[in-house]
């Protein structure tokens, strides 16, 4: 066979892979092996020629994310969210492939790798040809992939029907694999896009709602609507209580600057408290250590969440604001209370006399601090399933606005 150079002739390259033939074509990783991925017997001519076990999927270089509906089902939200940032670029994103899909693409599996690629001649050829390109890197199996278009020729020349030189891969480095087919998500292969990226991603494309107010203004209400909405709640002061009592980085920390402060195992921090009372220096670095481990963990439990498909969460912290996780959220909502209603709620709830649950209330910030630091104020001034109702409706509107 003579492997013609279709360089200069993107149309005839994209009519060759129409009949059943094999292109190389530039991508910005690597240069990959492309055939029509309808086409089983093209497609097996690929698995022939590169001398890939069977048993191997491929993934298809489509030319947009509107391929996704078009050739898998059960897409995640993640996959449209993680495409509209990466696409076309260096992520490859493995979801539940329709039946349309040829088994010998998916190796008899139940999933399919998408690709949309980022070269611009590779686009030309995408967009003629209709379909998309079942393509592996353009190397003999166990080789080396390669990033020009002369290492291609040497390793298919006669081989294959063509070669299309797009210059040097701008990357040079293959494509990162995240399946979403599944949870929880999996990064199969970190490539050009790396893993602590993807994750920070697969967080940040979540609604994320910081939620704030003070007590008996009825934030147990909206939580409660947070996760009706099928959300996570993530207790901002239960999670600092948990880090004090379990071992871990939080611990270590403390102890190690302030020694003998803590019992094992509890998390009284009646001693920490005397230390650090009359010690602004000390205090700023119990601080410090605090906040940044809450934070991490919280952020573990958002990525873990994330993984597991979840695509709203809450976060319930009364010093949301001032603490600065309010910056990791989405959008932040105080709950707000006229004072009589909140002096009554407390009464009632604590089973407290009214001069107490007014000192308490008037110790906590006015209403006036989360109408002006928060993005949204929910005021509960009805009766319970009217507020109810109103989270409801101002949540959903959230989450569609980041959808
Ligand atoms: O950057 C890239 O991804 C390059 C360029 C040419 O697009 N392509 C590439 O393809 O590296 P390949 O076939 O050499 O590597 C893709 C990897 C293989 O390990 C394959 O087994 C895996 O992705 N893969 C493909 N489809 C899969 C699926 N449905 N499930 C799990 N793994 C899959
Ligand atoms: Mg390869």
């Amino acid at each position: 066979m003579i492997t013609k150079d279709f360089t200069n002739d993107i149309p005839a390259a994209a009519e060759t892979l129409k009949n059943g033939g094999l292109v190389a074509v530039p991508t910005e990783t690597v240069y990959g092996l492309a055939a029509c991925g309808f086409d089983e017997k093209a497609v097996a001519e690929v698995y022939e020629v590169k001398g890939r076990p069977e048993k191997k999927p491929l993934s298809l270089m489509v030319s947009s994310k509107d391929a996704m509906d078009m050739l898998c089902e059960n897409v995640p939200p993640a996959a449209k969210k993680l495409a509209d940032i990466y696409w076309p670029g260096p992520l490859t994103i493995v979801l539940k492939a329709k039946d349309c899909i040829p088994d010998i693409v998916r190796a008899g599996g139940s999933t399919v790798g998408l690709r949309c690629p980022d070269h611009p001649l590779l686009r030309v050829v995408l967009d003629e040809t209709n379909f998309p390109l079942a393509a592996p890197s353009a190397n003999p199996s166990g080789e080396k992939s390669p990033v020009t278009a002369e290492e291609v020729w040497r390793y298919f020349d006669g081989k294959i029907d063509g070669i299309i030189d797009g210059g040097k891969c701008t990357l040079g480095k293959e494509s990162t694999l995240i399946d979403l087919s599944k949870t929880p998500y999996a990064v199969l292969r970190e490539g050009a896009v790396s893993i602590t990226e993807l994750n920070m991603m697969l967080v940040a494309n979540m609604t994320i709602i910081g939620i704030t107010g003070g007590t008996g203004c009825g934030k147990t209400t909206a939580l409660q609507v947070i996760e009706e909405l099928g959300g996570l709640v993530i207790d901002c002061d239960e999670v600092y209580h948990r880090l004090l009592r379990e071992p871990g980085a939080m611990r270590d920390a403390i102890n190690e600057r302030f020694p003998g402060a803590l019992k094992p195992g509890s998390d009284d921090t009646k001693a920490l408290g005397e230390i650090v009372f009359s010690d602004p220096t000390a205090l700023a670095a119990l601080n410090k250590i605090t906040h940044q481990c809450v934070g991490d963990e919280m952020n573990a439990m958002l990525l873990r969440w994330a993984r597991n498909g979840g695509t709203l969460a809450a976060i319930d912290a009364i010093a949301l604001i001032e603490s600065g996780v309010g910056a990791m959220c989405t959008a932040t909502a105080g709950i707000t209370a006229p004072r009589k209603a909140r002096v009554q709620r407390l009464m009632k709830r604590e089973d407290i006399a009214r001069e107490y649950a007014e000192l308490r209330i008037d110790a906590q910030k006015p209403n006036l601090f989360f109408e002006e630091n928060c993005d949204v104020c929910i005021l509960n001034d009805g009766t319970q399933a009217e507020f109810h109702e109103k989270c409801r409706t101002i949540f959903e509107d959230i989450l569609r606005r980041n959808s």
